[in-house]
């Protein structure tokens, strides 16, 4: 058995043992793929200070988000599909985080439903939402949320349409996948994979399949993205979901300070900065080098959080001293997950948090809640000096 030591370790067993289609899914950025990479190499910029002769013991990297008590500011952000990268997939995700003592975010496209996720945990999740046409689809998935007793919304606003992707439509991508001699000819090298996927009834998207009206394709992601999703959206109709909806909403997606005061006018208690991991608009910054800004505009009034690029405790260390109260990882657990089920989630859980917490004390810090920018050096124009 490989000795697993960092994500890197997990992405690769992950690459073996998954099929292609599900494989490039996660693994790939909309258009050229550029923000998907700045989004982890402007990380790569930000460099740490080293204190020394500083005490080290009892050390904590336990914190808040929106609230609620968590291990390390790190949750499991919302990813379609993940009941295709291993059996029951949203299930075991759900559960190493919850053993780990940090969030879940179910997807809205997710393979598990959510009565199944809230049916095999016990604490409190939370739920993604896209921005879709259908009031009554909506209305019904804020009440399954309510009674599944999930903690908060989140609301994606920054996909009205499904960003291009060149190996989804390559791979015609499809939950279960369609059966084809490039398809089978790859699953049937995918042995531990198959079997988990034949030992499961969970093979559809579980929100969707016998919710939501004229879904001509149960299979097809973007065939039911572009017939669905609202493409005009506004901020009224997100002001509207906070009232449909009565508890707490992050809004997810946020990449300008205007817009940050316009999540904040409309009743967020969160925004996440994010760039969808590079999934939508390609040539936009990554989310690191847009955080500051929306910071300098609404930080002292709203939790800002972060996702897109974040793959080591080294990440969510310096993005929690730029000033985010919480970081998101979306791949790096999704690898975990692919390569080992649950035991692999919590394997990124361990070796993120010990980056975090190594790199805390190396810093000159025990509470990752005194942490700030003093730890950082951020070369000079790293946000933009834009014209
Ligand atoms: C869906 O949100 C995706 O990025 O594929």
């Amino acid at each position: 058995m490989a000795v697993i030591t960092e994500i890197e370790d997990l992405k690769r067993i992950y690459e073996r043992r998954v099929p292609r289609m599900f494989y490039d899914y996660v693994e790939t950025g909309s258009w050229t793929g550029q923000t998907f990479a700045n989004n982890s190499s402007d990380f790569d910029k930000i460099h740490l200070k080293q204190r020394v002769a500083v005490d080290m013991t009892n050390r904590s990297t336990a914190t808040k988000m929106i609230g609620e008590d968590v291990a390390m500011p790190v949750a499991l952000a919302p990813v379609g599909l993940t009941g295709m990268q291993n059996a029951d997939g949203e299930i075991k995700a759900a559960r190493a985080a919850e053993k780990f003592g940090v969030p879940f975010t179910l997807s809205t496209m997710s393979i598990c439903s959510i009565e199944d996720v809230a049916e095999h945990t016990t604490k409190p999740f939370w739920f993604q939402v896209y921005t879709l046409k259908d009031d009554d689809f909506m209305k019904r998935l804020f009440d399954r949320a309510r009674a599944a007793k999930c903690s908060a919304i989140m609301v994606t606003v920054d996909l009205q349409l499904l960003g291009q992707r060149h190996k989804d439509l390559k791979n015609g991508l499809s939950a279960p996948p369609k059966l084809t001699v490039k398809s089978i000819s790859n699953m049937m090298t995918k042995v531990r994979w198959g079997l988990g996927m034949l030992g499961t009834k969970r093979r559809f998207f579980g929100n969707i399949v016998g919710h939501a009206e004229g879904v001509d394709d149960p299979s097809s992601l973007a065939t039911w993205t572009n017939k669905s999703f609202d493409q005009s959206l506004d901020w009224d109709r997100i002001r509207q979901f906070k009232k449909m909806w009565g508890g707490k909403m992050i809004v997810k997606g946020i990449m300008d300070a205007d817009d940050a005061k316009k999540a904040l006018n409309v009743g967020a208690d969160a925004i996440i900065v994010s760039n969808h991991g590079g999934r939508q608009l390609d040539g936009a910054l990554s989310s690191i080098r847009a955080l500051p800004a929306i910071l300098d505009a609404v930080g002292d009034k709203i939790e800002v959080h972060i996702d897109s690029g974040i793959r080591s405790g080294q990440d969510v260390i310096k993005s929690v001293a730029m000033g985010a109260t919480g970081t998101y990882i979306g791949r790096a657990y999704v690898y975990g997950l692919g390569a080992m089920g649950e035991p692999g989630v919590t394997k990124t859980l361990e070796v993120i948090h010990k980056e975090l917490d190594m790199t805390m004390a190396l810093c000159g810090h025990r509470n990752l809640n005194d942490v700030s920018r003093d730890i950082l050096y951020v070369p000079r124009g790293f946000s933009g000096d834009w014209e």
